[in-house]
């Protein structure tokens, strides 16, 4: 029997094999997945759908294990997280040799910001602004994880987010849609290419649909609630965008939208997603996301897992509510023969895109795993884009230099603070596959640089904050910062000692890498007291200080912006953080990068993004606290760095804006430019940002929205002409009957280097 069922089965391989080119892709799979349906039974196709926890695998155990016998009963679809090509090859060759119709598994990863090797953090990542630079970041993602057996990555992430209190705001894009879409467009050509079957292409899995980044005070995994015209304008484009982009699936998100949790939301997984957007990949929940309904409140796990499938969810990671209960649920009428096999076609097309039918080991080559991972050419541009995400927040005088920073590679330079000498902490949150061992500190990176021109004195100066239980949960994964044991004076005395030796202070503080990404929500978004303390005792000293600032989201750093001459922000820069720290110190990388988040004075203004309303009482520009006006007794109502900010080395001139018309119809296109300068005596690259605003609406409308960037490079002394073409598609948002279109009259055109900073024209486009 299972002789005659394999001959069967390979006959169908050679089928998909041999079918004519003429006949459509989308119909040769269609042929293939319904006669594979044909044979499986009920529980066969339950069992795709189950997506569980294997936990990493001990090479040659696989068979004997748990999961290895469920996998031969076929009743699991997929596997993730586990590393190494050799347990992949292991653990598919059970599915394709010992279960009765040996269908292939998926074998998915959170690959987020890189494999082995590792690219910044993706809020650091978008801060490039340079598309090219993202993609090509996901592509070589895509060519490592792909030659060590993964095939599904559960990225891109691209939940807005104008909370910094929220830990996961470091996995985004940040505040923005227009950005935030366009990076979510990179990401899924970069993990994807146009052709799923390549053997270095990897299927994306865009999460956490939808609106989980605006989780209620930024606490993780808190109720989501807005009005539907705010999700459609402000949060759900850039889901939009990865779908546009062909993304091949889609992870639900933990939060409930409008009641309902987004596992079970109707609305959203099929309403939105399938039948407006016409998403034809397949969904699966976030871990244990059916569960959690139980503790939602929406009844026990018979239960929620079919108000699950109802909804539209086809995959169940982890929890087994669809493996343990979809059969009853189905003799009991809660769901259906046709959902049930829908999804299990959804999971089935996925795998055949990938080409896992033809070759279910077509990732597991031993050879590119040695060739293709961690390359010289792979580090090289990692530590190229590291650079290029670091944003510089403040370059003022000191001890008679007008800027502090690029340094000199000579004299004595002291090294101080708790991210200075740890390599463990520089490739960021969710970096599962890389080596820690192998990422580059900062000392090392300065050392790297300097060779022997400078000496570099380092001491810890403090520990990364005064309470040890809050440290050690900052610090999991082993990302621990070894924890000093000397008094917080001590530590001081030591630092300030070797600063007085020094000709310039370069103090790496901030936040460990665990103190974002997922579950590291907090309430003061401060940099800890305690490295505070060290920044002050280091100015004490007047040497010139650099604050090299470690942080996984925006901080409130007004006491740092007005005291500590330069700050660098570096984010977590991946494997090469501390080769890229140094080429940015050292001024042979201009900084370039700007801000895709608001940076608050404090936390009180949160949420604070500049795309906002104006109100009915908006404050004059300028005016701290008017009576009656929306503002604050105790901050004034700006932020402490605006969206899109970033300085470099050298500073550019703005011309004013002209724009090829101000009267405009219909389907004309209007040009918008600016002539930019650069005014200083090194080359440099400026983001030039273009913003609109739509006076008068049939709702009201932003004080400005993102709608073009371009990043060009100067030489010293160069001018370049920028120019935008707009076209009513520029112009369209949601109305209140949630219908996409634009509407005629005045408009603002703004361009500048950043939401603050623009030129602006008015206009006018009737229809
Ligand atoms: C996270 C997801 C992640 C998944 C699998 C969850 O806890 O929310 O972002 O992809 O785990 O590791």
């Amino acid at each position: 029997m299972k002789f005659l069922q394999r001959l069967a089965f390979g006959s169908m391989l050679l089928l998909t094999g041999s079918l004519s080119a003429q006949v459509p892709t989308d119909a040769k799979m269609k042929t293939f997945v319904d006669a594979l349906m044909k044979k499986m039974t009920l529980d066969e196709k339950i069992g795709q759908l189950n997506l569980p926890v294997s936990g990493d695998m001990v090479t040659g155990e696989a068979s004997s294990s748990d999961i290895g016998k469920k996998i031969k009963e076929g009743n699991v679809g997929g596997l993730f997280n586990i590393k190494g090509v050799e347990k992949i090859r292991e653990v598919q060759k059970i599915a394709v040799e010992q279960s009765r119709l040996k269908i292939p598994l998926l074998f998915g990863m959170d690959v987020i910001h890189g494999y082995q090797t590792t690219f910044p953090i993706p809020l650091g990542l978008s801060c490039t602004w340079n598309m090219n630079a993202i993609e090509q970041s996901a592509r070589i993602a895509a060519t490592e994880a792909s030659a060590n057996g993964i095939c599904w990555t559960f990225s891109p992430m691209v939940d807005i987010s104008r909370d910094p209190r929220w830990g996961r705001i470091s996995e985004g894009s940040g505040e923005d849609v227009y950005i935030g879409s366009e990076v979510a467009k990179a990401m899924v050509r970069g993990y994807q290419g146009n052709d799923l079957s390549k053997n270095t292409n990897i299927m994306a899995c865009v999460k956490h649909y939808a609106m989980y980044g605006a989780a209620e005070a930024g606490r993780d995994y808190n109720t989501t609630d807005m009005s539907r015209i705010r999700m459609f304008n402000e949060y759900l484009p850039p889901y939009k965008a990865a779908v546009d982009a062909g993304a091949g699936s889609i992870m639900a998100s933990f939060n409930e939208v409008d009641g309902i949790p987004a596992t079970a939301n109707r609305f959203l997984m099929t309403d939105v997603l399938r039948k407006q957007w016409g998403f034809k990949g397949f969904v699966v929940t976030d871990y244990t996301g059916i569960n959690e309904m139980t503790d939602h409140g929406m009844g026990d796990l018979q239960q929620v897992s079919a108000l699950a499938m109802r909804a539209g969810i086809d995959m169940d990671m982890v929890g087994e509510g669809f493996l343990t209960t979809l059969k009853k649920s189905l003799k009991e009428g809660k769901v259906t023969q046709q959902e049930i096999d829908n999804s299990c076609r959804l999971v089935l097309e996925a795998k055949y895109k990938l080409g896992l039918f033809g070759d279910p080991y077509k990732y597991c080559n031993s050879e590119r795993s040695k060739t293709d991972v961690y390359t010289a050419a792979n580090i090289k541009t990692a530590r190229e884009i590291a650079a290029e995400s670091f944003v510089l927040l403040k370059n003022g005088p000191a001890a008679g230099s007008s800027v502090v920073l690029p340094l000199k590679k000579t004299g004595t330079i002291a090294l101080i603070g708790p991210l200075a000498d740890t390599k463990e902490n520089m490739p960021g949150t969710w970096s599962v596959a890389t080596d820690l061992s192998t990422a580059i500190s900062v000392r090392q990176g300065l050392q790297n640089a300097v060779g022997s021109t400078a000496k570099i004195l380092y001491a810890k100066g403090s520990n990364l904050d005064a309470d040890s239980t809050l440290e050690k949960n900052a610090t999991m994964f082993g990302r621990d910062l070894h924890r000093d044991k000397r008094s917080a004076a001590e530590l001081i005395n030591e630092a300030v000692a070797i600063a007085n030796q020094s000709d310039v202070i370069v103090a790496a503080v901030g936040e460990s890498s665990e103190m974002s990404g997922e579950s590291s929500s907090r309430s003061d978004i401060e940099i800890p007291q305690v490295q505070k303390e060290l920044l002050a005792a280091l100015l004490k000293t007047g040497k010139p200080v650099v604050l090299v600032l470690f942080t996984g989201r925006p901080l409130a750093l007004k006491w740092e912006s007005e005291n500590v001459p330069a700050i660098l922000n570096v984010w977590f820069g991946g494997s090469e953080a501390g080769n890229a720290i140094a080429d940015v110190l050292f001024g042979d990388v201009n900084p370039s990068g700007k801000l895709t988040t608001t940076f608050p004075q404090n936390a009180g203004q949160i949420p604070i993004f500049y795309a906002h309303k104006n109100t009915g009482r908006p404050l004059k520009e300028g005016k701290w606290f008017t009576k009656f006006r929306s503002n604050y007794l105790d901050v004034s109502n700006d932020p402490l760095y605006p969206f899109g900010f970033g300085l470099s080395y050298t500073s550019f001139n703005y011309s004013d804006l002209t724009v090829s018309s101000t009267s405009l119809k219909g389907n004309q296109t209007l040009t918008a430019s600016v002539t930019v300068t650069n005014m200083g005596k090194v080359t440099g690259k400026e983001t030039v940002q273009l913003y609109i605003r739509d006076v008068v609406g049939s709702v009201t409308r932003p004080v400005k929205e993102l709608k073009g960037f371009q990043k060009i490079e100067l030489k010293a002394g160069e001018t370049k002409t920028v120019s935008f073409k707009i076209t009513p598609a520029d112009l369209k948002f949601y109305n209140s009957d949630l219908k996409y279109d634009w509407e005629a009259g005045e408009f603002q055109i703004m361009i500048g280097s950043n939401a603050r900073d623009v030129k602006m024209a008015k206009i006018n486009w009737s229809k």
